[in-house]
C-alpha cells in the first residue's frame, strides 16, 4: 500500500469533486443496490415497501389530478412506483440510468402486463417538451446532483412538464445530519458492498458549510492495488432556499408537506416534500 498517496487521496477534496469509478452503474454495486432497492423492510436505495404504498396512496388521491394522466419517474430504480401508479391507471415513463434496475424493471412490467414505458438514460439529457402532467424525483435525489446539474435538470423538467404541470420531489433538511459528528468509519471485507474482490473501505463525512452540503467519501482498496474512490454529495435545503431555487426557475404554487406520504410541514422533519407547479 502507498501511504502517502492514500494520505494525499483522504485529504477533504474541493466541493463536488467527482468520483473516479461509477456507482450506480458499477456491475457489482448495481447488484447490491437492487437488493437493497427490492429489501422491503430497508429504508436504503428505496423505501420500505409499506412507505411507497403510503406514498402512492397519498399521491393520487391528494396530488395527481386524475387517471389518464402522463407521469414521467426520474430516477425510477427497478419501478417500485412506477408499477404501483400503472396499477391505478397512470400512463408512467420510468427513467434510469442504471442498467440492472431498469432490465429487472421490464421484465417485471411484461410478467405484471402493465402498460410502462422504461427507457435507460442518464436524466440529465432528457428533452422532453409540455409532454407530462407530472414529474417525480423520489428519495432525495436532487439533493445528491452537484449544483450545475440540479440546475440543469430543474430547467428540464419545467420545459418537459405541461403548462400547470406538477413537479413532486423530496429533499433532506439541515435536520438530517449532525454537523458536529461527522463520520469516519473503515470495512474490511471478502466480498462486500463495495467489491467482490477482498477489500478495505475508509468512509469519512466532510461538511461544507457556506454550500450547506456534505460528501460522504468512500476510499476502496483492493489486494490488485486498485483504488476506487467513491463520492457522494448531500446538498440540504431548508423551505426557504429550496423555495428560493424554485422561484428562480419558474415553478409556482409551492406546496410543503414532511415526506411524500403527507405529513404536515415542520421545521423540525428530516426530510422536506413540495408539490409545485409550471
Ligand atoms: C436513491 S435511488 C431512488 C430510486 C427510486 N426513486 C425509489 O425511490 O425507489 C436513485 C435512483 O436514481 C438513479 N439515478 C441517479 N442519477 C441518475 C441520472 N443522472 N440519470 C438517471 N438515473 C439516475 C439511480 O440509478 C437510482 O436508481
Amino acid at each position: 500500500m502507498n501511504i502517502d498517496k492514500l494520505i494525499k487521496l483522504s485529504k477533504k477534496p474541493e466541493l463536488f469533486k467527482r468520483s473516479n469509478a461509477e456507482f450506480w452503474n458499477d456491475p457489482h454495486i448495481s447488484k447490491k443496490m437492487l437488493e437493497a432497492h427490492l429489501n422491503p423492510d430497508w429504508d436504503a436505495a428505496s423505501r420500505k415497501l409499506e412507505t411507497i404504498d403510503a406514498s402512492v396512496k397519498w399521491l393520487s388521491e391528494n396530488i395527481l389530478p386524475n387517471q389518464n394522466i402522463k407521469i414521467l419517474d426520474l430516477g425510477c430504480g427497478p419501478g417500485l412506483y412506477a408499477s404501483r401508479l400503472a396499477k391505478r391507471d397512470y400512463f408512467v415513463t420510468g427513467i434510469d440510468y442504471s442498467q440492472r434496475s431498469i432490465n429487472y424493471a421490464k421484465k417485471k412490467v411484461e410478467e405484471d402486463k402493465l402498460d410502462i414505458k422504461y427507457i435507460y438514460q442518464n436524466y440529465l439529457t432528457i428533452d422532453f417538451e409540455d409532454e407530462f402532467d407530472v414529474i417525480m424525483l423520489i428519495y432525495c435525489d436532487l439533493g445528491a446532483l452537484i449544483n450545475k446539474e440540479r440546475d440543469i435538470l430543474l430547467e428540464k423538467v419545467y420545459q418537459a412538464l405541461k403548462p400547470g404541470g406538477i413537479f413532486i420531489f423530496d429533499i433532506f433538511t439541515d435536520k438530517n445530519r449532525d454537523a458536529s459528528n461527522l463520520r469516519r468509519s473503515w470495512e474490511v471485507a471478502e466480498d462486500g458492498f463495495w467489491s467482490k474482490k477482498p477489500y478495505l473501505a475508509l468512509t469519512e463525512t466532510f461538511l461544507y458549510p457556506d454550500e450547506d452540503t456534505f460528501l460522504d467519501q468512500t476510499i476502496v482498496m483492493t489486494d490488485d492495488k486498485e483504488i476506487n474512490i467513491y463520492r457522494i454529495f448531500d446538498h440540504f435545503y431548508t423551505k426557504e432556499t429550496i423555495t428560493d431555487l424554485l422561484d428562480k426557475f419558474g415553478f409556482r404554487d409551492h406546496s410543503y408537506y414532511s415526506d411524500l406520504v403527507g405529513r404536515e410541514y415542520s421545521r423540525e422533519s428530516k426530510t422536506l416534500a413540495i408539490v409545485t407547479n409550471k
